[in-house]
């Protein structure tokens, strides 16, 4: 057994539920799993605060009812009100009544004073994913979780399943809090351990799903094209192959009768080396409607990543543009996918940066089912070493409206992210890294909804009675940190000048000569990516109007993605009225700045905070400083060396 002390509360510690655990409570309907999880909750609740909890028998007295009415399952949608003093969640579903639980919990004593007219709370997108990039097996070079910080997999080590499933099920209490859904538990990157996921090793990922269903989140598994060869011993995984379509549909049939609930499929194909369909002359809808056929009886879904491009480049080959591969290979297949494929697009068009434009193919696709697709990681936005709010940054790419019309997060039907989670105590790594992964949930809940008011949320869940200076604190450390770490990176909208590899801290030229298609083309001249339709590489023109016009031309095109679209001298001038080699050194001596600022509000709440939280963060605060430092450095020394221009006022630049 874990010892619970052995992981964080995060966003759920027992004070969160006072409200409702000094109540008398009522959980109606069923019998369901899920009504069964509401009670068990309320009845922990109860015994810590006094009240009582009763589940199916009417109660007098009751001052919280949640009734399961049964009428509509798949319905996750609750309605909550109050009169005569009995506050009421009504729900077709299980799930409806749980989130109307936490719901409760969100609003604690406000739950329970006064009138509240019924209303209906429903969630936008009816997936809400998180995707594992977890290996069973530690990879050589990626490790045991890739692009993981927050120390080894909760699902696996060394190997083999975890038996102890406790800070599984921790897990999905959690998740169910912030209305995720679905977990897919293995890399994209299907090695060959993690392809017996889905023959042999099935037992282990049925023992996952049994812990997580509780909680209503639904299993998915990662798998690669090539299994039926791998494991099947067919020589070919052509999806136009009879053959090949019964190994799946004898595949998915066992996993099904393993995990009946269990979601679908996760698939990175022809992508970074993976096998696919293009190797048997075949579309991507050829490949991912033979995966939904072996999954349509038995009611699941295909998610097929459209992180589809060229990672064999030149960069003396200014034709070839990754951004616009997305669009380019899926286009022309809209309406050609099966109605249980959803296609997952990255939410930019390259690889998660802390600044890209939303890609073009959200939108572009009317005729297909979408996902989009976050990296709650922090691969490219500090590795869980800096703090890096991201509500702020998905919150824009979600009320995006690609055609001026429908907003992104509308669009979609599913909401995706890679997980920051791992078996740290803190489970995130850095512990303010845990308001990412509740955003996440609660942006796929309702992506209109004010990031800053998520952030309240969590602060206030989490720190259930802080005084306001704490919220205060942590706002001021958060709100624009997302901002700070942009500044001392790489500027305007020009990614990546990561190390190669590994992806932390600065190497302006290590991906310049690669074959990965991520470059800035600085030279003595100027810096930037010429993805124009007039003289570049066309990408500004995937795009729908409005935008397809204004990134046309550095004249519009907003100054934090100038260099994504367009390559400009140093002397150019931004809106900001300030040229592009000054903002480059005022940017990166304010970025430090910034942190240093946020360093110092957090080494003032030591006394609001437990000890091991505050140091955990403290301590990180120093390796972001010394990070950003060597990022500023590195980038003001490397525009100074090649434009020649000096700092306009004069510091130094080392
Ligand atoms: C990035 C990341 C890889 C990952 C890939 C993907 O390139 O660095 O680790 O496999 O994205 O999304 O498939």
């Amino acid at each position: 057994m874990t010892d619970p002390g052995d992981f964080d509360a995060a966003w759920l510690p027992d004070a969160a539920f006072r409200a409702v655990g000094a109540r008398r409570s009522l959980v109606r309907g069923g019998p369901d799993l899920l009504a069964d999880t509401v009670h068990r909750e309320l009845a922990d609740a109860c015994a810590r605060f006094g009240g009582e909890a009763v589940r199916g028998a009417d109660a007098g007295g009751a001052g919280l009812v949640l009734d399961l009415t049964g009428d509509n399952p798949a319905d996750e949608g609750f309605t909550l009100g109050r009169a005569d003093g009995v506050t009421t969640v009504t729900a077709s579903g299980g799930r409806g009544l749980l989130y109307g639980l936490f719901h409760v919990v969100r609003l604690g004593e406000d739950a329970f004073a006064g009138d509240l007219p019924p209303r209906t709370h429903r969630p936008a997108l009816a997936t809400r994913m998180l995707d594992h990039w977890d290996n069973v097996a530690v990879h050589p070079v990626t490790g045991q979780v890739e692009r993981g910080y927050a120390g080894g997999s909760l699902f696996w080590a060394d190997g083999e399943a975890r038996g102890d499933l406790d800070r599984v099920r921790a897990y999905g209490r959690l998740l169910a809090a912030c209305g995720i859904n679905a977990v897919a538990v293995n890399n994209v990157n299907v090695h060959a351990t993690e392809a017996r996921l889905l023959t042999d090793r099935l037992g282990d990922v049925a023992a996952i799903a049994d812990v997580l269903r509780p909680y209503g989140i639904r299993t998915h598994l990662s798998v690669g094209f090539a299994t039926p060869m791998l494991l099947g011993g067919l020589p070919t995984a052509d999806p136009l192959d009879p053959a090949v379509r019964a190994w799946w549909a004898a595949a998915t049939a066992r996993v099904y009768e393993a995990i009946g609930d269990f979601g679908g499929f996760v698939v990175k194909a022809d992508s970074e080396g993976r096998p696919g369909p293009f190797a048997y002359g075949r579309s991507h809808a050829d490949g991912a409607n033979m995966l939904a056929a072996a999954l349509e009886p038995h009611g699941g879904t295909v998610h097929w990543r459209a992180f589809v491009y060229d990672h064999r480049q030149d960069w003396r080959d200014r034709s070839t543009d990754r951004a616009r591969a997305a669009y380019d290979h899926f286009t022309p297949l809209d309406g050609r996918f099966a109605d249980n494929v959803v296609l997952q697009v990255k939410h930019g068009p390259m690889d998660f940066q802390v600044r890209e434009p939303v890609s073009p193919l959200i939108g572009a696709m009317p005729d297909t089912r979408l996902a989009v697709e976050l990296q709650v990681t922090q691969e490219y936005t500090g590795q869980q070493r800096h703090v890096c709010w991201l509500g702020p940054m998905w919150s824009e790419v979600l009320r995006f409206r690609p055609a001026g019309g429908t907003s992104a997060g509308r669009l979609a039907d599913g909401l995706v992210a890679v997980s920051n989670a791992g078996d740290d105590r803190f489970w995130t790594g850095h512990p303010l890294a845990q308001a990412n992964l509740y955003a996440f949930g609660r942006l796929a809940w309702d992506p209109e909804a004010d990031p800053r008011a998520v952030l309240d949320e969590w602060i206030a869940l989490t720190h259930p009675g802080a005084p306001a200076r704490l919220a205060e604190g942590l706002h001021a450390i958060l709100d624009g940190s997302w901002a700070t770490y942009e500044k001392y990176t790489a500027p305007l909208g020009v990614g990546f000048m990561v190390q190669p590899g590994h992806h932390y801290g600065p190497s302006v030229d290590g991906y310049e000569y690669s074959p990965w298609g991520t470059y800035h083309f600085a030279d003595r001249d100027g810096v930037g990516v010429d993805r124009s339709v007039a003289t570049g590489t066309g990408f500004a023109g995937q795009y729908a109007e409005p935008w397809a016009k204004l990134y046309e031309s550095p004249d519009t095109c907003p100054d934090e993605l100038l260099l994504f679209f367009h390559h400009v001298p140093y002397g150019h001038v931004l809106h900001s009225g300030t040229t592009v080699i000054q903002h480059i050194y005022d940017t990166h001596f304010e970025g430090v700045a910034e942190a240093e600022e946020a360093r110092r509000v957090w080494a003032g709440l030591a006394d609001l905070v437990e000890p091991e939280r505050h140091a955990r963060v403290a301590e990180r605060f120093e390796e972001q400083l010394r990070s950003a430092r060597e990022w500023r450095d590195q980038i003001n020394s490397y525009f100074l060396r090649k434009s020649g221009v000096p700092d306009a006022r004069g510091r130094t630049v080392h």
